[in-house]
């Protein structure tokens, strides 16, 4: 019910998107009739580094743009020293941790009160780019390696920005996953896993959000600049998906204008100083691009600069503790209980004496290098966010290490010291800023020596001991079995530190669960012989096995599988339905289980459905997560979850006929906890409605013959060459012949029975045979 809800509401927004925009490109397109060739193509490119150019001859505004996606960095040209405070909500990565899309929701239109209130009309993100490797370096910016995950909550979060009257800018469209030379380098990647993997978080977003603009990545894609490159900007995006915004390259991503704008590329930022628009007017001249096609982008850049003025609301105060108090809100529902032996945690009033161990708990690590980087209204830490929710306990402290990550004996003899004095110990530790940035991936998955020694040395120290992780993205944790309790904290924001208390002290229930798996160790991951790629071209080999999907396929244990995350309550599922088990992939398919609290306290549950694909045919993932829903539940409660199936959630990307295909046959719906514990399964048999459309040629391969019309005469008639007639095997001699011999041509193109069949199955026999198949 809530799903349909919200399907019917994010259609409702995209209608009204629709409405206005059409609307505005009425009035752009007037106004584009009225401009000069200068004129039009000034407005390709930016007048300064985040702001468009004004024609007040015809009464055309400049409209502003600002990072990022986690909070405000507005500046005066690239001054960030002195950027605007702003509330430094958590990171992506953490974000999608959550699995709850009312939450980004939320966060998003707190952001564009934000913008509103600093004059910005369009906020640069989300950033939607799938996490290849744990070793990128902007992860912690992204949402998942799972393109519905990532979807999901960039769909919620723009269309709570949007909702305020400002606009977003989706990037880095697309398949820009490694930092390394991000500016020259080529993702070469084939289409089966475009689309099933890259393409689909921007695919959802812009069919049920509508982003204002999408932003496209520095690198090639097949060899080919994302910001002159037809196929993704024009045919993809603006054609295929009916992208109604316009496209702004990343900063300093253009590489030829006029091909820019001859592929679909709207705006230029930042300025080009007037360079790049010489250029398009010489193209205009020359007639290398058509004037009309200027008009075009023009025209799209124009209808969203003037909804984006009018969306402008004056007198917006921020309430800023009332921001920070939804930064910490969000943060508490991003953490992630990893392991949580012997329930350490929540900690209870009888824990008297507490050791803090790691400089993290004093000076938090709470978000990314790089563009996005915010300055914030306040920073909470942990240190004494703890103090003040656990009045009855003494706290200790001991830095442990340095900033930079370095350990010695002293601070590590320090600490020891207050562990083996304390009840509890609780160490902070993770990524230091420089270890994970826009610019650079990661050279491994190691946190600094520093962190890992203090770890174990307070291990030996102390048996009941917490860690508390802040960073971006999946670390290896040498000492996992050392220590009783794993508290992933991401990069939570400004108000990180307080969220990490609630957690820690049961004032909040964790409920968040990891949107990446964190593997056991780099030589396990999809990409681990070739990433970042340095010969200028990054080939996807692994195609769309990517997070999971490689994993689970691979039967590789990770450290942490995705999807997965404890609570201070435990859940049970029961009851798996299905309004149908044989359907049309046309058919509304819904299905329904029951979760239950069973233990003592109220909590959250992320609920994950999965679909797996019986036949082996195509190479599919194991499984692939398609719905989730996050409920609350009090202790002893039992809700009922339904989820509606589509067709596109069986089908995959067909290359033979560009489009998404179902084969008919047996898909398991498996619904869990994490894509490691699936325990409810419900078999649905799908008679695919797409299959009758296939049309035989000479080059069909003979086992593709199986489902035709006729098929058993057809079979009879091409191998009769071999076989002898129509001679049917009785014995079983004759049937283990019959068998070998299908399995032997099987992967034949049928044409080549004509020659092999020693002039029994003629080349009438195959037109014959052609002619029965796509008979129906
Ligand atoms: C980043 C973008 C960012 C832009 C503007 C680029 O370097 O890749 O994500 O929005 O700068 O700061």
């Amino acid at each position: 019910m809530k799903n349909k809800l919200l399907l019917i509401m994010g259609i409702f927004i995209s209608v009204t998107a629709f409405a206005q925009t059409t609307d505005y490109r009425e009035k752009a397109k007037k106004l584009v009739s009225q401009m000069t060739l200068e004129e039009k193509a000034s407005l390709c490119s930016g007048e300064t580094a985040w702001s468009t150019q004004a024609i007040p001859r015809l009464g055309i505004p400049s409209i502003f743009m600002t990072d990022g996606p986690h909070g405000l960095r507005k500046a005066e040209g690239f001054d960030f020293a002195n950027s605007v405070p702003a509330t430094c909500f958590p990171t992506a990565s953490a974000l999608a941790s959550s699995w709850n899309t009312a939450l980004a929701q939320k966060m998003g239109e707190a952001l564009a009160i934000e913008s509103q209130a600093n004059d910005v009309q369009i906020l640069l993100g989300p950033g939607v780019n799938m996490k290849r490797s744990p070793l990128g370096g902007r992860n912690f910016e992204y949402f998942s390696e799972d393109p519905i995950l990532a979807g999901k909550i960039a769909t919620a979060f723009i269309n709570g920005v949007q909702s305020q009257g400002v606009g977003t800018s989706m990037k880095h469209f697309a398949a820009n996953n490694q930092e390394f030379e991000r500016m020259s380098n080529s993702s070469n990647v084939d289409e089966r896993t475009l689309n099933e993997i890259y393409f689909p978080a921007f695919e959802m977003a812009v069919k049920e959000a509508q982003p204002w603009t999408v932003m496209c990545s520095y690198n090639k894609l097949n060899g080919i600049y994302a910001s002159e490159n037809k196929y993704l900007l024009d045919d993809v995006l603006k054609k295929k998906w009916g992208f109604k915004g316009f496209v702004v390259s990343d900063w300093g991503a253009v590489n030829d204008r006029p091909l820019g704008v001859q592929a679909g590329l709207n705006l230029e930022m930042p300025s080009s100083g007037g360079l790049n628009n010489k250029k398009i007017i010489e193209a205009v001249k020359s007639g290398a691009l058509a004037e009309a096609t200027l008009d075009q982008i023009v025209i799209e850049t124009l209808a969203v600069t003037l909804k984006a003025k009018d969306s402008h609301k004056n007198g917006i105060v921020v309430d800023k503790q009332k921001h920070n108090a939804l930064a910490r809100q969000v943060s508490g529902e991003c953490i992630v209980l990893l392991k949580n032996e012997n329930n350490i945690l929540p900690l209870t009033t009888s824990v008297k004496k507490i050791a803090i161990v790691g400089a993290f708990a004093k000076t938090p690590r709470y978000q990314g290098s790089g563009s996005s980087q915010v300055k914030p209204t306040q920073v909470e830490n942990a240190f004494d966010e703890l103090q003040k929710l656990s009045k009855g306990a003494s706290l200790t402290y001991a830095a442990g290490y340095t900033p930079e990550g370095a350990t010695n004996e002293t601070l590590i003899a320090e600490a020891v010291k207050n562990a083996k004095d304390a009840e509890t110990v609780l160490v902070f530790a993770g990524l230091p800023g420089i270890y994970e940035s826009e610019g650079y991936d990661r050279a491994n998955m190691d946190m600094p020596e520093g962190h890992n020694k203090l770890i174990e040395a307070v291990a030996k120290a102390n048996k009941n001991v917490v860690v508390v992780l802040m960073n971006g993205a999946a670390v290896s944790m040498p000492w996992k079995k050392d220590v009783l309790a794993i508290v992933e904290a991401y990069l939570g924001g400004q108000a990180g530190g307080g969220a990490i208390a609630d957690v820690l002290t049961g004032k909040v229930n964790p409920s968040g669960k990891l949107s990446e798996t964190f593997p056991m160790r780099l030589e396990d991951t999809p990409t681990a012989i070739d990433f970042p790629s340095k010969d200028s071209n990054a080939n996807y080999g692994e195609g769309i096995y990517i997070g999971y999907r490689y994993y689970d396929k691979k039967k590789i244990e990770p450290n942490f599988p995705f999807g997965y995350g404890l609570s201070y309550t435990t859940f049970s599922y029961s009851d798996i339905q299905s309004n149908t088990v044989s359907a049309k992939d046309t058919d509304d398919i819904i299905i329904s289980l029951k979760v239950k609290n069973t233990g003592k306290v109220a909590g959250k549950e992320v609920v994950e459905l999965y679909v797996h694909e019986q036949a082996t045919e195509t190479s599919r993932p194991e499984n692939e997560l398609k719905h989730f829903e996050k409920i609350a539940l009090n202790p002893g409660e039992e809700k009922t979850v339904s989820f509606h199936l589509t067709s596109r959630d069986f089908a995959y990307y067909s290359i033979a006929s560009h489009d998404w295909t179902i084969k008919s046959g047996k898909f398991d719906i498996r619904v869990g906890a994490s894509s490691r514990d699936l325990p409810l399964q419900q078999t649905i048999d799908i008679q695919s409605t797409k299959m009758n459309k296939i049309v035989y040629t000479r080059n069909t391969l003979f086992k593709e013959f199986k489902n035709a019309p006729n098929s058993e005469s057809i079979y009879e008639q091409i191998t009769k060459g071999f076989t002898g007639g129509n001679k049917k095997a009785v014995t079983e001699e004759e049937k283990k012949a019959e068998a070998f011999m299908q399995a032997m041509l099987a992967d034949m193109p049928i044409s080549k029975f004509t020659v092999m069949s020693g002039g029994k199955f003629t080349e009438e026999n195959l037109q014959a045979v052609l002619k029965s198949a796509n008979s129906n």
